[in-house]
C-alpha cells in the first residue's frame, strides 16, 4: 500500500443546505466534507486542525478496525482528549478493510450541525458495475443546532428535527417566510442514469435522530455489502438503513421514465417527534429535463429494525469461535434532573482530560471504577471470542443502533422479548457480521466478536442524544498489551496538554 495524506480543517461556518441559513460546522468549508479515498492496505495520513473558536474536537474514521492502534481512534475521554481551538492533531491508520464509510466529529453532537465526510476504501469488487456513484448521505437536519437542541434532549423528548439533507442538499418552503435566513436557494440531489447501464450507489444513514428506508421508484436495489463486510448479492425494493449502517447497492438502469423519486423515507415510528417527510432526490435519464418525477414509490412502514439477519450472508463465510461465558447487559434509564440510560445500573462517564489511553500511557489504574468500563481478558486458546448480549428493560419500546469501535461484530442473536441463555439460539455459523446492528425495543442485541484488538473501545447507540444520555460502555480490551501498542510519538499527549491548557470561553 501507498501512503495517502490529506488535510482536515474543521471550521464554523455559514451555510444553507436547504436554503435556511444558518452557522454549521463543516471540514473545509462543505457539508458533507472532502472525500477521503485510499485503496485497501494504504497508511492514511490525516491532518485535522480544529478552527472552531470555543469548541474543542476529534475525528472518528467509523468503522475502521484500527487493529493495535487505538490512539487514532478518535473518541474524546476514550483514546484522546479534544483538539483545542487553535490546535492540530494527526491520524495515522491503515485501510484494513475496503468499502463505504464515513469520518465524523466525536465530540458531543458536532456531526449534527456538518461535521461528517466520506470515507471509501476501494477494494476487490464482488460485482460487476460501470460506474460508482459515490457515497448518498442521508442526514437529518434542523434549522436549529444540534448543540442547542441538546439543552431540550437532555430533560428527555427528543427535539423536533423538521427536516432532512440528502448529499447535504435539500429544499424548503421560503415562500411567505418573513424570516431573513430563509433564502430559498435550496436545491435537491439529483443524479443522472444512462439507460442500460448499472450503478453503484453507497448509501449511509447520517442522521443523528432518524431511522431511513430508502428506495428508487421504479428500481430494484441489488444489496452487495453491509458496513465494511461483502455480502452474497440480494436484491430487493428498499432496504432498512438505521443510524451509522451502510449498504451499497447496485442499480440498474432498466426502467422508461425521463425521471424518478429517489427517498430517504423517515420511518416515523421510530422516534415520537420529527417526520422529515420530504427527503427525496431525483434520478434523472433526461439530463435537459428540470421536471419533478410524477413516479410513485413505496409507502414508508413501521419497522425500526435492520434489514432481515437472513438476508444479510457475509461474502467470505467466518463462524463464531470458541468462548467460556456469555455476559448479559440490561438497558435501562433513570430520571433525576437528566433523562439518562444506563447499562447494568450504570451510564458511562467520559472525562475528556484524561482518556484511557492517557492513563495507561501513564500507568495509571482504571479498575475498578462505577461506571461503565469493562475489561475485556486477553485471548486464550479456550476463549477467543467475547459474547455480550444487551437486552432492552427499559420499557420504553424503542430502537437502537448499537455501534462498536475497533470491531466488526457478528450478530449472533437479534429479536423482541427476553434472552434467554438456555432457550434462546445463538447463530454461530456465518452469522452475518458489520459495525453497526439494531438492538429491537424491548429486545435483544446478541453479538460475538474476537478478542484481537488490544484497546480501549466504546460500544455505543449511535443516535445522538442517546450517546450523549449515556447510553454507552467502554471496553477496555487485553489491557497489558494496549501500551506496546502506542506509537513513539502519541499524539494524544501533545493534544492533551493543550486541551489543559485551554479555557473554554463559551
Ligand atoms: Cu460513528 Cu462511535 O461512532
Amino acid at each position: 500500500g501507498v501512503t495517502r495524506e490529506y488535510w482536515l480543517s474543521v471550521e464554523n461556518s455559514t451555510l444553507a443546505p436547504d436554503g435556511y441559513e444558518r452557522v454549521v460546522f463543516t471540514f473545509n468549508g462543505t457539508i458533507p466534507g472532502p472525500a477521503i479515498i485510499a485503496d485497501w492496505g494504504d497508511n492514511l495520513i490525516i491532518h485535522v486542525t480544529n478552527n472552531l473558536e470555543h469548541n474543542g474536537t476529534s475525528i472518528h474514521w467509523h468503522g475502521m478496525r484500527q487493529l493495535n492502534n487505538v490512539e487514532y481512534d478518535g473518541v474524546p475521554g476514550v483514546t484522546q482528549c479534544p483538539i483545542a481551538p487553535g490546535e492540530s492533531m494527526t491520524y495515522k491508520f491503515q485501510a484494513t478493510q475496503y468499502g463505504s464509510t464515513w469520518y465524523h466529529s466525536h465530540f458531543i453532537q458536532q456531526y449534527g450541525d456538518g461535521l461528517l465526510g466520506p470515507l471509501i476504501i476501494n477494494g476487490p469488487a464482488t460485482a460487476d458495475y460501470d460506474k460508482d456513484l459515490g457515497l448518498l448521505f442521508l442526514s437529518d437536519w434542523s434549522h436549529t443546532p444540534a448543540c442547542q437542541l441538546w439543552d431540550t434532549a437532555r430533560l428527555g423528548a427528543p427535539p423536533t428535527l423538521e427536516t432532512g439533507l440528502i448529499n447535504g442538499t435539500n429544499t424548503w418552503d421560503c415562500s411567505g417566510s418573513t424570516d431573513a435566513a430563509c433564502i430559498g436557494s435550496g436545491k435537491k440531489f439529483e443524479t443522472v442514469f444512462e439507460a442500460g447501464k448499472k450503478y453503484r450507489l453507497r448509501i449511509i444513514n447520517t442522521a443523528i435522530e432518524g431511522h431511513f428506508q430508502f428506495s428508487i421508484d421504479g428500481h430494484n436495489l441489488t444489496v452487495i455489502s453491509n458496513d465494511l463486510v461483502p455480502i452474497v448479492p440480494y436484491e430487493t425494493e428498499s432496504i432498512l438503513v438505521s443510524i451509522a449502517q451502510r449498504y451499497d447497492v447496485l442499480v440498474e438502469a432498466n426502467a422508461v421514465a425521463d425521471n424518478y423519486w429517489l427517498r430517504a423515507g423517515w420511518v416515523s415510528a421510530c422516534s415520537t417527534n420529527s417526520n422529515p417527510a420530504n427527503m427525496t432526490g431525483i434520478v434523472r435519464y433526461d439530463n435537459t429535463s428540470t421536471a419533478d418525477p410524477t413516479s410513485t414509490g413505496i409507502t414508508v412502514g413501521s419497522n425500526c429494525g435492520d434489514e432481515p439477519l437472513s438476508s444479510l450472508v457475509p461474502y467470505l463465510a467466518m463462524n463464531v469461535g470458541n468462548y467460556t461465558e456469555v455476559t448479559q447487559e440490561a438497558l435501562s434509564f433513570t430520571f433525576g434532573n437528566y433523562f439518562t440510560w444506563t447499562i447494568n445500573s450504570s451510564s458511562l462517564y467520559l472525562n475528556w482530560s484524561d482518556p484511557t489511553t492517557l492513563k495507561i500511557y501513564d500507568n495509571e489504574t482504571i479498575f475498578p471504577t462505577d461506571y461503565n468500563l469493562v475489561p475485556i481478558d486477553q485471548a486464550d486458546a479456550n476463549d477467543e471470542w467475547a459474547i455480550y448480549v444487551i437486552q432492552d428493560n427499559s420499557g420504553i419500546g424503542l430502537s437502537h443502533p448499537i455501534h462498536l469501535h475497533g470491531h466488526d461484530f457478528w450478530i449472533i442473536g437479534q429479536a423482541t422479548g427476553v434472552f434467554d441463555l438456555s432457550t434462546s439460539a445463538l447463530n454461530l455459523i456465518n452469522p452475518p457480521r458489520r459495525d453497526v446492528a439494531t438492538l429491537p425495543g424491548n429486545g435483544y442485541l446478541a453479538i460475538a466478536f474476537k478478542k484481537d484488538n488490544p484497546g480501549s473501545w466504546l460500544l455505543h447507540c449511535h443516535i445522538a442524544w442517546h450517546a450523549s444520555q449515556g447510553l454507552a460502555m467502554q471496553f477496555v480490551e487485553s489491557e497489558s498489551e494496549i501500551a506496546a501498542t502506542l506509537s513513539d510519538t502519541v499524539a494524544f499527549k501533545d493534544t492533551c496538554a493543550a486541551w489543559d491548557a485551554y479555557t473554554p470561553t463559551e
